[in-house]
C-alpha cells in the first residue's frame, strides 16, 4: 500500500496530495524540545508500506532538512519499502557550483544525505538548475509549475503581456510561459558580486508603453533581482508589473522593496507558504506521483 506521510508543517500539501491520489495518509507527530532539537514519531505502522514523505523546507531550511533525514532514515529502519521524498522547494539548490575557491557544495551534500537517509526517489519543483540533480544518489523528478503559473496569469487579463526573464537562467521558463500566453518575451543580463551579493542588471531599451509586464523567475528571495528589472520596465512605460515565480521566499522587506520599485502584484506558488501563494503545485506533483501507484 502507498501512504502519504507528513508532519504539521507540510499538512496542507500532504492532505491535498493524499486526497487527489485517493490514497491513505499518515501524520508524523512532531515537537521541538526546549533546547531546539526536534522530536518526531510515526503515528502508525510503516513496515512493508511504500511511503510518499512530504516535507516543506522553508522557512527554517536546516531544521526541516534534518527532520526529513530523521524521518526517511527511521522509515527505512522500521521496514518501509520504497520511499519517495517530496520536497517542493529544495533548499540550497542555488549553491550548486563552487563559485569561489573553498566554497562548500551545499546542493551536492543535500543530495548525498538524502541518499544515505534512504530516499529512493526525490520529487521537487522548479529546482534552480535541473542538472544539479544529476549528482543525487536516487532517481529525481523535477516538475515545473510554469504551465500552472501561466494559467493563473491568463486569468489576470493582461494587456499585451510582455514576459521578462531577469537573467539567462530564467529565459527558458519565460519562453515557456510566453508561448502559453501568446506573449512577447525578452531576457536581461544579471551579474552578482559573489562577495558583497550586489546585483547589477544591464540597462535595456524596451518599448513597453501600454503593455503589462510579467517578470518571471524561479524564486524571489530578497527581491533585489526583481526590483532592478521592474525599475527598467517602469521607465520603459509598462502598465501593470507582475513579479511571478515558483518559490516566493520574500525575505525581510522584499515585498515593500518590490512595491516601491514599481511591482503591482506578486504571484507565487504553495511550494512556500505566503500571501503570494496564488497557484497550487499539487496538480503537477500528483501527475508525477501517479507513476508510482
Ligand atoms: C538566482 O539566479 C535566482 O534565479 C533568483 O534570481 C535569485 O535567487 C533571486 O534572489 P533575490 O530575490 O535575492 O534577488
Amino acid at each position: 500500500m502507498v501512504v502519504v506521510v507528513y508532519s504539521r508543517e507540510s499538512e496542507m500539501l500532504g492532505t491535498r496530495l493524499a486526497e487527489e491520489l485517493k490514497i491513505k495518509r499518515m501524520t508524523i507527530e512532531s515537537k521541538t524540545f526546549p533546547d531546539g532539537e526536534s522530536y518526531l514519531r510515526f503515528t502508525e505502522q510503516v513496515t512493508g508500506q511504500d511511503l510518499i514523505v512530504v516535507q516543506s523546507c522553508y522557512p527554517l531550511q536546516d531544521k526541516r532538512l534534518i527532520e526529513l533525514f530523521f524521518t526517511l532514515d527511521t522509515a527505512k529502519e522500521l521496514g518501509a519499502k520504497t520511499i519517495i521524498a517530496v520536497i517542493p522547494y529544495l533548499p540550497y539548490s542555488r549553491q550548486d557550483k563552487r563559485f569561489r575557491v573553498g566554497e562548500v557544495l551545499s546542493n551536492a551534500t543535500v543530495g548525498k544525505l538524502l541518499g544515505s537517509a534512504s530516499a529512493d526517489f526525490l520529487v521537487t519543483v522548479d529546482v534552480h538548475h535541473k542538472e544539479s540533480l544529476n549528482s543525487y544518489a536516487m532517481r529525481t523528478i523535477n516538475v515545473t509549475a510554469m504551465p500552472l503559473i501561466a494559467d493563473y496569469l491568463k486569468k489576470l487579463k493582461l494587456s499585451h503581456p510582455f514576459i521578462l526573464a531577469p537573467d539567462k537562467g530564467a529565459a527558458a521558463n519565460a519562453q515557456l510561459v510566453a508561448s502559453i500566453l501568446g506573449a512577447d518575451c525578452d531576457c536581461f543580463e544579471k551579474r552578482r558580486d559573489r562577495v558583497t551579493g550586489r546585483i547589477e542588471t544591464s540597462e535595456r531599451c524596451l518599448d513597453l508603453v501600454g503593455r503589462d509586464v510579467v517578470i518571471l523567475d524561479d524564486m524571489i528571495s530578497t527581491g533585489k533581482t526583481i526590483v532592478n528589472v521592474s525599475r527598467i520596465a517602469a521607465e520603459s512605460g509598462a502598465g501593470r508589473i507582475i513579479a511571478a515565480c515558483t518559490h516566493a521566499l520574500l525575505v525581510g522587506d522584499a515585498e515593500v522593496k518590490m512595491k516601491e520599485g514599481g511591482v503591482t502584484d506578486i504571484v507565487g506558488t504553495d511550494t512556500v507558504d505566503s500571501f503570494a501563494s496564488r497557484v497550487s503545485v499539487a496538480p503537477a506533483i500528483v501527475e508525477s506521483l501517479r507513476q508510482f501507484l
